[in-house]
């Protein structure tokens, strides 16, 4: 048996512009989604997961679905897309587990389910390169979060540490593992991406120019976030993310009370940073943090009934345990 891993992810910088063509940094994080796999002697496929259910089929009764009604959906398309496009024909078993709250909506847990299940699948029967995970994988993120998901996420998931992306045409860079303490803050109000996007869509149309200019600033911070992490230097990396959240927030208008409450404590309790991440209007965001005001934040944050996780950014992803 084999156990490989994929990381969830946050967005460090520039969610929202990335949609418009500019750069981006996403980083793997330390809670993840784990997949045990192991062929079997006849021909069916048998998956178990904790959060997404179960199915037991046999390889002929695999098939594409175009849109997913149910959780595991997402899994079963992954697989048969992978064993008819390689033409597999033994059978396999595999078990899914995960740290990342399955409706956290900010913590890409879907996107650690594609990556781990593909690269089990592609330890077993190995067909693709891991710089093409994300041509292969973006199709069913598509399906998941609307047609105009960036889906730069995976790139996080994939190679792990911290990824500077691009969409059209896509490209990615990535900028190494330095590992550092964060908390992401589940707000527990749900936000969809597919709702999301369109929100900042129809402004853009309206505004062409002025969306440009803060796309353009926001592109500024994604700049200066790669010499940060590159210098190891947190308290500007801290503040560039509190600069992003206040654009997304005052100019974009994807924030939420909530959201911008949980910047304000976190500041006011000498974090370095902190930000929305991901579609925004609930979701998550994250925090940058001196190590030894870790408990004064938490417990202020805790307050505010949102669930906090204590977790590092810029770790190591798609590895064998
Ligand atoms: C959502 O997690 C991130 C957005 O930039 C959308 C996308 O990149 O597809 C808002």
């Amino acid at each position: 048996m084999i156990t490989t891993s994929a990381s969830g992810n946050i967005f460090l910088f520039g969610e929202h512009s990335v949609v418009y063509g500019k750069n981006a940094i996403t980083a793997a994080i330390g809670l993840k989604t784990y997949c045990e796999i192991e062929k079997r002697e006849d021909s069916l496929v048998n998956i178990s997961s904790e959060g997404y259910g179960n199915f037991k089929l046999r390889i002929a009764e695999l098939k594409n679905i175009w849109e997913y009604k149910e959780r595991m959906d997402l899994i079963k398309d992954l697989v048969s897309t992978y064993y008819q496009k390689f033409k597999i024909e033994e059978g396999i078993d595999i078990k899914i587990t995960s740290d990342i709250p399955k409706d956290s909506g900010g913590m890409s847990s879907s996107t650690a389910v594609l990556c781990s299940v593909l690269e089990a699948l592609n330890k077993v029967f190995p067909k693709i390169d891991k710089k093409d995970y994300y041509n292969f994988l973006i199709p069913f993120q598509r399906k998941i979060h609307g047609g105009t998901a960036s889906g730069v996420e995976l790139f996080s998931s994939t190679f792990g540490g911290y990824n500077l992306v691009k969409t059209a045409p896509i490209s990615y860079k990535n900028l190494g593992n330095l590992e550092l303490p964060i908390l992401i803050i589940n707000t527990g109000i749900e936000a969809k991406t597919s709702e999301t996007v369109p929100y900042v869509r129809r402004g853009w149309e309206q505004d062409k120019e002025s969306y440009k200019e803060i796309f353009e600033q926001i592109e500024l911070l994604v700049e200066e976030g790669e010499k940060a992490i590159k210098n190891k230097d947190l308290v500007k990396l801290g503040n560039l993310m509190t600069e992003n959240h206040n654009l997304l927030a005052k100019e974009l208008g994807v924030s939420h009370p909530k959201l911008n409450k949980i910047v304000k404590i976190a500041l006011e309790n000498r974090a370095y940073g902190a930000k929305l991440s991901g579609g925004g209007k609930g979701g998550v965001a994250i925090v940058l943090y001196p190590e030894e005001k870790e408990n004064q934040i938490t417990k202020k944050l805790e307050k505010l009934n949102c669930k906090v996780y204590k977790t590092e950014i810029g770790v190591r992803s798609c590895q064998d345990l």
